[in-house]
């Protein structure tokens, strides 16, 4: 039984049928409305549309198709809801052992993770000199090297597999590990020449590993990481859970950093109620993982423009849960590692007691440019998702209280419309959409499976600026063909991605030919490659094999814009 069966499922059924059986449905436009069965709310929210088979809430994180809606709803694992979906459509569902067939598979790839991570400990004590010495000039500790499961692997195509096959591990299974890519001569190992970082699930088992460049020449990104697997979903897992959450629980608050290796020195300096996202704003999965341990979020992200935006995103996010929220406010340039070795934990500790509320933060924050307008509403539109009346109104009295705006003020504010557009507006701030004709070329995509193929011969994801539309170009390019429903997707990218991308689909449809935006997407690579070319042959003066490249790209670029080309490259 795999995501096939579960794409073709999807479509036979209607989702709007589906979800009629659990809450009652309005039609709107092309729409149905309801109000949101996963968060309290006075106000529907909640959409469905029949036309992509996708629900998304506009109040909570909820969105989905119409398996996952009855997963949440009904808080079932998502095979059970597979089943309860087909029921319900007469569907038959091609093996009726897939339980047991899904069970062993999952205990495989764990026995995979388990054993990659032994290999790659082992290699770091006997051949992970190069590590050592780098862990240690980092001041990462012998103990904590050990503690969090610190390992190597060696700079070679065929070690780990090679190893996972002597011990057992069947080759049909390598490939779903997401340990391994694969050309024309079959798999290759994925991590070479890297310190490798276990990732364990709260329960302590390894699920993925985030690979450490050790020197900067190196080829790739600063880390990789393990892709999405049946065992493993970015944006669910935090780092270093498995160790602290005692501590946390007995502390009653979390410390969220983003990085590894903010994480780390963290807890090796005393703060060991501490856990990592892992380069993303908490996401509604994570703070749910965290409220088993604490409702006391600090959240302590990097201190620059992407961290504030993640910060604000997440302390959002915190607050809709009903939970206490303070940001840590890091000097601009500074991570918690840096910050901690530059300063020391007593300077820290200043800055965790000093840590303000959202409302406070966000008065503060001047580099995204938004009106205080804006920002309050923003803030009272997150308010409208606290399911407690209490909750909800001590917020809103902070909300209050720091903008210094009457609180009967905020309430008649909190029934106007204008609230939920600036809501949308200051939502795009945080994500910081730069692209819209990223989002709008994507947006086609979605609709038409022809197109997609035919971009793909076009362009490829490396046009993209964002990397997060680069990242569902990416999906959809790989998946055209196989998936035949949108909402199928959201089985094969992580939370966050599909959260982008679901918003993407609800977006109108906008009247443009595909072809302007294709140019238009094209124009600005160009043209950032001739200003990249630009500061060459400014630093270092004329170079004719540069010459060529540098006019061709300008014939391109007046071909594509016989106007704009003039007054663009001068
Ligand atoms: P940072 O770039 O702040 O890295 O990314 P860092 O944690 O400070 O790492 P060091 O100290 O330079 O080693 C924060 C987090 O974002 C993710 C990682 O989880 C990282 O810890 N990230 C970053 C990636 O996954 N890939 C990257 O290429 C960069
Ligand atoms: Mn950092």
């Amino acid at each position: 039984m795999d995501i096939k069966v579960v794409d073709d499922l999807l479509s036979q059924v209607n989702i709007v049928n589906v979800i009629e059986r659990y809450i009652p449905l309005t039609k709107a436009g092309s729409n149905y409305k309801a109000l949101c069965p996963f968060h309290d709310e006075k106000t529907p929210s909640f959409s469905v549309s029949e036309k992509l088979q996708i629900f998304k809430c506009f109040g909570c994180d909820a969105k989905g198709n119409a398996v996952s809606f009855v997963r949440d709803y009904e808080k079932i694992s998502f095979w059970e809801a597979v089943r309860k979906v087909a029921d319900m459509a007469g569907y038959i569902l091609p093996e009726s052992n897939y339980d047991k067939q899904k069970k062993s598979k999952f205990d495989l790839i764990y026995q995979a993770y388990k054993l990659a991570k032994d290999y790659f400990a082992k290699n770091l004590n006997e051949y992970g000199d190069q590590a050592q010495k780098y862990l240690d000039e980092r001041g990462i500790t012998k103990e904590i090297r050990e503690k969090f499961g610190f390992g190597y692997a060696m700079n070679s195509y065929g070690g780990l597999s090679n190893y996972l096959l002597k011990h057992d591990i069947k080759p049909e299974i390598l490939p779903e590990t997401g340990l391994f890519g694969s050309n024309e001569r079959g798999i290759y190992d994925l991590f070479r020449d890297r310190l490798m970082i276990p990732i364990h699930s709260s329960s302590g088992k390894v699920v993925a590993f985030g690979g450490r460049k050790l020197d900067e020449s190196q080829p790739g990104g600063k880390y990789i990481n393990s892709p999405t697997t049946v065992i493993y979903t970015k944006g669910r897992e935090l780092f270093g859970l498995n160790v602290t959450k005692y501590d946390i629980s007995k502390r009653d608050h979390v410390l969220v950093s983003e990085g590894y290796l903010d994480m780390l020195r963290l807890y090796e300096q005393g703060f060991i109620n501490t856990v990592a996202s892992l380069g993303t704003a908490l996401t509604s999965e994570q703070i749910s993982l965290l409220g088993r341990y604490t409702q006391n979020v600090y959240i302590m992200y990097d201190g620059d423009e992407a961290g504030i935006r993640a910060a604000l995103k997440g302390a959002a996010e915190v607050t809709r849960h009903g939970f206490q929220c303070r940001i840590v406010a890091l000097p601009l340039g500074e991570d918690p590692d840096s910050y901690l070795l530059n300063n020391g934990k007593e300077a820290l500790q200043k800055l965790i007691d000093n840590a303000m509320t959202l409302q406070e933060y966000f008065k503060e924050e001047k580099i995204l440019g938004l009106s205080t307008n804006k920002k309050v509403n923003f803030l009272i539109d997150v308010a409208r998702d606290i399911a407690g009346d209490i909750d909800r109104s001590l917020f809103l009295k902070g909300v209050s209280e720091t903008f210094e705006v009457s609180y009967p003020a905020i309430i008649s504010r909190s029934k106007n419309k204008i609230i939920f557009q600036d809501y949308n507006v200051t939502l795009d701030y945080l994500n910081s959409n730069k692209y819209p004709e990223e989002r709008l070329l994507l947006k086609l995509m979605m609709e038409d499976k022809e197109l997609v193929e035919k971009i793909g011969e076009d362009i490829d994801a490396s046009w993209f600026f964002e990397a997060e539309y680069r990242e569902i170009f990416e999906v959809l390019i790989e998946h055209n063909g196989k998936l035949n429903q949108v909402s199928s997707y959201q089985m094969v990218v992580s939370p966050e991605v599909w959260a982008r991308m679901s918003e993407i689909m609800l977006m109108k449809t906008p009247q443009v030919e595909i072809e302007k935006i294709v140019r238009d997407v094209k124009l600005r690579k160009y043209r950032q490659d001739l200003a990249a070319m630009d500061k060459i042959i400014q630093a270092k003066g004329q170079q004719s094999e540069l010459f060529e490249k540098y006019e061709e790209l300008k014939k391109k670029v007046r071909e594509l814009d016989p106007r704009g080309a003039q007054k663009l490259l001068y």
